[in-house]
């Protein structure tokens, strides 16, 4: 669960004078979108590449320039925000800006404002690669880690400037994602979790394939979720539309039998395996090399049984270990369910209804009910897929060997 509800969480932007000043609207627009409070201050060079007015219609508040204009609670309101603010994001952070703070000074709004927070800083460094690579900007950047900042690294690319390399600005999902982190209590650290997401193609040529409308969605979302806890997270996905989480550990594959490979090359030291995963039960017996032509009016395919990866799993489960699986059902689903939490010796499985356009596969948004060997139900409400996440790792870390 978020140590800091995150609707009620007030959060700082600083916004210094780079190309990548306009991603920290987006930024600004993102933070809002999830509830929190947002204030901006920003240096003057900034107001050369966006305008403050900007700024103050997304972010809802008046944004700070200057210590000394303005109202006659200015030159102090910089002290009143370091002291409110949950968290503190610096995107983009020029050399300036970055090696002011390294060495104390305080001469603007921002760097003094900076110098007076207590509470987590993200600095988001962008600039030129030459500039970023210069000794004196790495030794700033290290220096600001050891002070116990944290650094939301450049990406490499094609900047600004024409040249190419390290220095651009994370997309503002990322550098949210980064914030939701840092606002995150870290109740699964040291904990290694294995997650299954998104559907298995069977293919029976080159070009085609039997499979199911999972979207992978469920498995990302508690991936994310897992990782901002704290846990070491490493997710093994079936094709999907989704971009891979930033900074979890991914292993794509395409088949079932792709999926048990990778799956049992690494549930033996994972803590807790959570299969999300719409696996396909078969697969056709017969893969044809080339593309099949068009023949006879009836074609009958011949399908032979997959592994069931989470029924071996539980087979071998080792003591401590926690097994979670999931149940799409079309109907019954409680009898089902706990049919398969028993014979696949889980701890707990998540059960919904498919077929309903608001819950299960493709959607956004899941209701699901919870079913325990004790023969315990919990029957969720609907609500988003990030949010259900959060609140099945509250569930699995109230599981008998968690607690
Ligand atoms: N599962 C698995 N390997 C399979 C099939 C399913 O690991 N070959 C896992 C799923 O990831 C899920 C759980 O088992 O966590 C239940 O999957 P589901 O498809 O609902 O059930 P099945 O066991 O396949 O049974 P059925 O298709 O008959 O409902």
């Amino acid at each position: 669960m978020p140590s800091v509800d995150l609707a009620q969480a007030s959060i700082v932007v600083g916004v210094s004078g780079g190309i990548a000043a306009y991603k920290g609207v987006e930024l600004v627009r993102s933070i809002r979108k999830l509830g929190m409070q947002v204030r901006v201050i920003m240096t003057s060079n900034a107001t050369r590449f966006v305008g403050p007015i900007t700024f103050e219609a997304l972010s809802g508040n008046p944004v700070c320039l200057n210590l000394f204009e303005g109202s006659d609670r200015a030159s102090i309101q910089h002290i009143e925000w370091a002291r409110s603010a949950d968290a503190v994001v610096v995107a983009p952070a020029t050399a300036n800006v970055i090696g002011k703070l390294a060495c104390g000074i305080a001469d603007d709004a921002l760097s003094t404002f900076l110098l007076a927070v207590s509470s987590p800083v993200l600095i988001c460094p962008s600039m030129n690669s030459q500039m970023y690579l210069n000794p004196a900007v790495q030794q700033n950047i290290e220096n600001l880690r050891r002070f116990g900042y944290r650094i939301v690294e450049p990406e490499s690319g094609e900047l600004a400037c024409g040249t190419s390399g390290p220095g651009r600005l994370p997309e503002p999902e990322d550098i949210l994602d980064e914030l939701v982190a840092v606002l995150t209590s870290k109740d699964f650290s040291g904990k290694r979790i294995l997650i299954s997401a998104g559907p298995t193609r069977e293919h029976f040529d080159p070009v085609r394939f039997i499979s199911n409308p999972s979207s992978g969605k469920m498995g990302y979302a508690l991936a994310v979720a897992a990782h901002h806890r704290g846990a070491d997270v490493l997710l093994v996905t079936g094709p999907t539309h989704l971009a891979p989480p930033r900074a979890v550990q991914t292993i794509g594959v395409n088949s079932a039998a792709q999926m048990a490979e990778a799956v049992f090359n690494h549930a033996g030291q994972a803590d807790i395996v959570i299969m999300t995963a719409a696996v396909s039960d078969y697969r056709p017996e017969v893969q044809a090399d080339q593309k099949m032509k068009k023949g006879p009016d009836d074609l009958t395919l011949r399908l032979v049984k997959n592994p069931d990866i989470l029924r071996t799993l539980g087979e071998r489960k080792s003591p401590g270990q926690l097994l979670i699986g999931f149940a799409a059902e079309t109907e019954q689903l409680r009898a089902h369910a706990t049919q398969k939490l028993r014979e696949k010796n889980l701890d707990m499985i998540v059960g919904n209804l498919v077929g309903r356009t608001d819950s299960g596969f493709a959607a956004d948004t899941n209701q699901v009910s919870l079913f325990y060997p004790t023969g315990n139900v919990e029957t969720m409400p609907l609500m988003e897929k990030q949010k259900l996440a959060h609140h099945l790792l509250d569930r699995i870390a109230g599981l008998p060997t968690m607690t």
